[in-house]
């Protein structure tokens, strides 16, 4: 699993094709749900699927503040690989970072990916309250 700015910044070379005609697209596929989403490798994977969701309602995952801070974007991804920015450790400790756990607004697919939604906060029911 690559990780941070100095593996992102390799990444994004290594996405141009080998003739310079432009940047490499993976496929992510969103566990248990027939839908997938192509984003380019050095294009966050959040941006990817709110360009491919334009109905909040339909997203697989959930959106924030788009910058690693409230955990709302919380996914595991369960295969291929990726770099992520920095993130914080309140949404996901380094032990899950291991075990594929991350948000994404901060990965920038390298290969084809298999996700899964991995929001953890409180659960509300139809009146509005946790449970
Ligand atoms: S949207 Fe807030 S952490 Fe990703």
């Amino acid at each position: 699993m690559l990780q941070g700015l100095e593996q992102r910044r390799i990444a994004k070379e290594e996405t141009h094709m080998a003739d310079g005609s432009g940047l490499a697209t993976v496929s992510i596929r969103i566990k248990g749900d027939a839908r997938s989403v192509s984003c380019g490798t050095s294009e966050k994977l959040l941006t990817a699927i709110e360009r491919e969701f334009l109905n909040p309602r339909q997203r697989p995952v959930r959106v924030g503040c788009r910058q690693g801070g409230c955990g709302a974007c919380r996914i595991k991804v369960t295969e291929g690989q990726y770099a992520t920015e920095k993130m914080s450790r309140d949404h996901v400790t380094e032990e899950e970072e291991t075990q594929g756990f991350a948000l994404a607004c901060r990965v920038y697919p390298q290969t084809d990916l298999e996700i899964e939604p991995a929001f953890r906060g409180p659960v509300k029911d139809r009146s509005g309250q946790d449970t």
